[in-house]
Order: structure tokens, then sequence, then C-alpha cells
């Protein structure tokens, strides 16, 4: 059976579309254990598609996917419903349950993905990891009483708290200022250094990606135009790719970024 080669996610000739919308066009894709991959490009261009085909979230009209050695696109829902706890995800409005406390939050996937029901247990996770994101003691806050900083960190504590070995942010600074768009980065590398976890990261911010995946797709109307090291993207000659960089900062920097990604 053809598994491809290396990687802990890769994505071959997958196509989705909704209707005459034809949403992701032949995409394959690598995703390095362990790396920081981002993926950028414009708004409504198909990357949140592209996460939420991978995770099962949609199903692709043709094309493979896989996660290590597991066929993701042969597999019954039961069986993706079991796989897919491998995988986390923040999503692009952080949606916490406003109706449950910051404890409640994190509980939810314990009890209802793991089955976990030793109540000491649980909140021991809860406090662990509440401590681990450096917001300590907030169990009993309620979602609206956080500021949209912490609950965006609230937001991955939810998607690691059952401890997938991948995580996927869609757009996790979006709407936050630079300070705290920095906080939500940091926290990204802490995932992928300290957890070891292999991090799929949907970016607007430009230089972040730049600054911390270890490589960067470019999707543009549903095709991946460039994938490598950011390196190879401040160097790329599509014109597309060539203009997005150059909109997000001069050329200057995306090369002297780039250089400090060469390993
Ligand atoms: N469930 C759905 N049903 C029908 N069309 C959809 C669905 N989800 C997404 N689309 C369409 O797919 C296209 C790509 O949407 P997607 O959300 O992937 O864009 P995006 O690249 O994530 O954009 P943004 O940067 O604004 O988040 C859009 O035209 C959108 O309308
Ligand atoms: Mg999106």
């Amino acid at each position: 059976m053809e598994t491809g080669t290396g990687g802990i996610i890769r994505i071959r000739n997958v196509s989705k579309s909704f209707g005459k919308n034809r949403v992701l066009r032949d995409v394959s894709l690598t995703i390095p254990e362990k790396s920081v991959y981002a993926v950028i490009g414009q708004s409504g261009t198909g990357k949140s598609v592209l996460i939420k085909t991978v995770i099962g979230m949609l199903k692709a009209d043709s094309g493979r996917i896989w996660f290590r050695d597991q066929e993701l696109t042969a597999l019954s829902i039961r069986e993706m419903n079991r796989v897919r706890r491998n995988f986390g995800y923040a999503f692009q409005n952080a949606a916490l349950f406003d109706s449950m406390t910051v404890e409640e939050n994190l509980a939810f996937p314990l009890r209802e993905v793991l089955g976990l029901r030793d109540r000491e247990l649980i909140k021991k996770k809860v406090q662990e990891l509440l401590a681990w994101i450096e917001l300590p003691g907030i169990e009993s806050k309620w979602p609206h009483e956080l500021s949209g900083g912490m609950r965006k960190r609230v937001g991955v504590a939810r998607a690691l708290i059952t401890n997938p070995q991948v995580l996927f942010f869609d757009e996790p600074t979006t709407g936050l200022d630079p300070v705290l768009s920095e906080t939500i980065n940091n926290l990204v590398v802490r995932v992928n250094r300290e957890l070891g976890l292999t991090c799929v990261m949907i970016t607007h911010d430009i230089p972040a990606a730049f600054r911390i995946a270890g490589r960067i797709a470019f999707l543009d109307q549903g095709y991946i135009i460039a994938d490598g090291l950011p390196r190879s993207l401040a160097e790329s000659e599509h014109p597309m790719v060539k203009d997005f960089l150059r909109i997000s900062f001069d050329q200057g920097a995306v090369n002297e970024r780039a250089e400090g990604q060469e390993t």
C-alpha cells in the first residue's frame, strides 16, 4: 500500500468543492513530525477548509490523507472519531462554552473524549494545564470575565488537554494586539518545543510565520503555490507570493528572518 514517505501528516492530491466553488485543488503537503508548519494565504482561499478536511470535519471529494501510517480518507466515521483524538484544534474564534466556567470548559473534553470520571484527577489536570499556560487559578472564572488573549489561551489549553500529537491553530492571533499576539505565538512555540507536538498554524501574521515556522505553505485559490523552508518562500519568484510577502513586510526583513531559520 502506498503511504507516501515521511511526515506525521501527508496530504496527497486532495480536492474539495462546495457546489461550483472549487475550494481545494489537488493539494499535496507533507507535515514533518514535531514541526511548526504555517499555512498562509489570502482570506477565503481555503485554509480553514484544508484543516477541517484533515481533521475529518469535512470530507475530501478526492485525494488521500494519512496520519502516520493510517489513511484517514479510508476510515469509517467511527474509526475517524477514534483517530481524531490525536488531533487538537484551536478554532478561529476560540469558541469556549459561555455557560461553563473555565474549569468546566477544560474538563469537558476529558469527560467526553477520554471518558475520565475521576473528579480529583480532572481537577488536577485542569490546574496543571492552567499553570502551564501561565493563567493559574482562573478555574472558576466565566469566559466573559476573561480578556480576548486569555480566552485564546484557554482555547489552546482545551485543545491540549487530551494530549494530542498534532495541534491545529486557526488564526490564533487574529483580533489581538501585537503584544498579545506575541504571547500566543510564544505559546505555539512552547507547545512545540516543551510538549513536542507538531503544530499546524493558519496565520495572517506573516512575520510571525517566518519567525516561528519551520516550513510554510502558501495557498492561493485552493492551490499550493509555494511550500518549503521560510527561506525558499522568501526567494520565491511566484508573483503572488512575492506580492504577498512584499505587502506583509519589506523584502529585506523577509530575507533576514529567513536567514535565522536556516537549519
Ligand atoms: N461548510 C462550507 N460550506 C460551503 N462553503 C464553504 C464552507 N466552508 C467554507 N466554504 C467556502 O470555502 C471557501 C474557503 O473558505 P475558508 O474558510 O477555507 O477560507 P480561509 O482561507 O480560511 O479564509 P480566512 O482567512 O478568511 O479565514 C470560501 O469560499 C467559503 O465560502
Ligand atoms: Mg479561515
